[in-house]
């Protein structure tokens, strides 16, 4: 088994690069069933999820060729409508091809996804919408067999919380459904905004993108587009909290600092120093960080996936710092990961209580999920002695070349086939 080894001490020091979102880039992907031919996506990182869901596209019959930040996809006339049950449960964004195949095809049979590290994760909004919208379902044997009847009809869609996933779905499916359809209290990321973009470059027409209300007028054909990915919010804030939490001075490049106020707000309240400007940010840490509190919320919130690289790093605040979970119920699973690291955090509900220690001390820990993943490695930064990451292949689904990055800020950080 894999696993990565950290040494703490070392403050990071120096510039890091980000490419494209990861939550983009899978939806985008998709976004290429809705029309036949040649697409090529430019700034698309090599991390593991991209070559997952190429393999959700090869099984519809596309063919994918990633290289250096490059992907080029064919997709061609007829497609096979379906997304298989060992695909769909090693990346849970596969659900989102389910919009563009009822559009396309007026069929699709997708696995159903259940539930995954970080809780239940059900897709009702999703298939309350495109019901609306004409589909009828029926499951067999585990497997979501979704039919319409002609093209799909655009309505208003009122989703009940502003979900990434569905609104991203019903977007795909209204670009090419008969009418006009509203989406309300629609999810306002910047990766939506940057899939809005990218379905208006290949003919739709969507406004409103990046507020709470969308607008899609229906059209009867979408053309291929090239597109360059938006940049990951999430790698970057990754990095910026590497240099805080090792009171390092890290400089970011390549990313869009407005996609992070929240983040960066709350690392300027626990003492760091955060400069910003026009694709780059850096960030200059204290010796001690302040406690601060904050909740998960949707965007322009506080990520929930920024949420444990914040923990991690104030674990050794001064003060008491008290964390909101909003968005999923077993966010906190990587805590017990982070209390063998000596952190002193009780859980509450969906409430995490962090008394701020002075030191943490390396350990051997095990990564849940991609973010639980980077928090420990972050953890590690800080902590006395070695820290050994167990199942980093979790990190490799949403970070590339992590370790190098992080070796080049100069962490004593390494990676071994265990
Ligand atoms: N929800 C429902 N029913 C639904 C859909 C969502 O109850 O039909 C609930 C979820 O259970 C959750 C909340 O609504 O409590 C929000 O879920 P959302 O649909 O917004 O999340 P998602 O689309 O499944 C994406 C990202 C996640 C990120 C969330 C929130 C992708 C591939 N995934 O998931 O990213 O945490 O939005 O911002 O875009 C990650 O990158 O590490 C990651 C987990």
């Amino acid at each position: 088994m894999d696993e990565i080894r950290v040494k703490g001490g070392t403050p990071l020091r120096g510039t890091v690069g980000v490419l494209g979102a990861k939550n983009a880039v899978l939806k985008e992907m998709a976004a290429m069933l809705l029309a036949p031919g040649r697409y090529v996506l430019s700034n698309v990182p090599g991390i593991f999820d991209v070559e997952l869901m190429a393999d959700v596209l090869r099984h519809t019959g596309a063919y994918c060729d990633l290289t250096k930040h490059e992907l080029s996809v064919s997709v061609p006339k007829e497609l096979v409508p379906e997304a298989p049950i060992d695909l769909v449960r090693q990346m849970r964004a596969s659900i989102v091809i389910l919009g563009p195949l009822l559009a396309r095809c007026g069929e699709a049979r997708v696995a159903l996804p259940g539930g995954d590290d970080l809780g239940a994760r059900p897709i009702d909004y999703h298939l309350d919408a495109f019901e609306k919208m004409g589909a009828t379902f029926t499951l067999e044997h585990g497997v979501l067999v979704g039919k319409v009847e002609g093209r799909m009809t655009g309505t208003e869609v009122e989703l009940p919380f502003p979900s990434v996933g569905a609104t991203e779905n019903v977007l795909l499916a209204a670009s090419l459904a008969d009418g006009d359809t509203t989406i309300v209290n629609a999810a306002r990321e910047p990766e939506i905004v940057d899939i809005a973009r990218m379905l208006n470059e290949m003919g739709a027409n969507i406004s409103g993108e990046g507020s709470a209300i969308i607008h899609v007028r229906g059209v009867e054909e979408l053309h291929p587009a090239d597109h360059r990915v938006v940049s990951d919010r999430l790698e970057a804030g990754t990095y910026a909290m590497a240099g805080a939490i090792s009171g390092g001075d890290v400089t970011v490049t390549g990313c869009n600092p407005d996609d992070l106020r929240m983040e960066l707000r709350k690392l300027e309240d626990s003492g760091c120093e955060v400069e910003r400007g026009e694709g780059w940010l850096r960030v200059v840490g204290v010796e001690r960080p302040s406690a601060t509190d904050f909740s998960t919320l949707p965007f322009p919130g506080f990520h929930t996936d920024m949420q444990p690289q914040m923990v991690a790093y104030l674990a050794t605040a001064d003060g008491t710092s008290v964390i909101t979970e909003n968005l999923y119920d077993a966010r906190f699973r990587y805590i017990g990961e982070l209390s063998r690291m000596g952190a002193d955090i009780t859980i509450e509900w969906q409430h995490a209580i962090i008394r701020g220690v002075e030191r943490l001390s390396g350990a051997p820990v095990l990564a849940h999920d991609i973010r639980a993943g980077a928090a420990l490695v972050l953890a590690g930064l800080r902590a006395d002695g070695e820290t050994v990451v167990g199942d980093p292949h979790h990190i490799d689904r949403g970070y590339e070349d992590f370790v190098p990055k992080l070796a080049s800020l100069g962490a004593d950080i390494s990676r071994s086939a265990g």
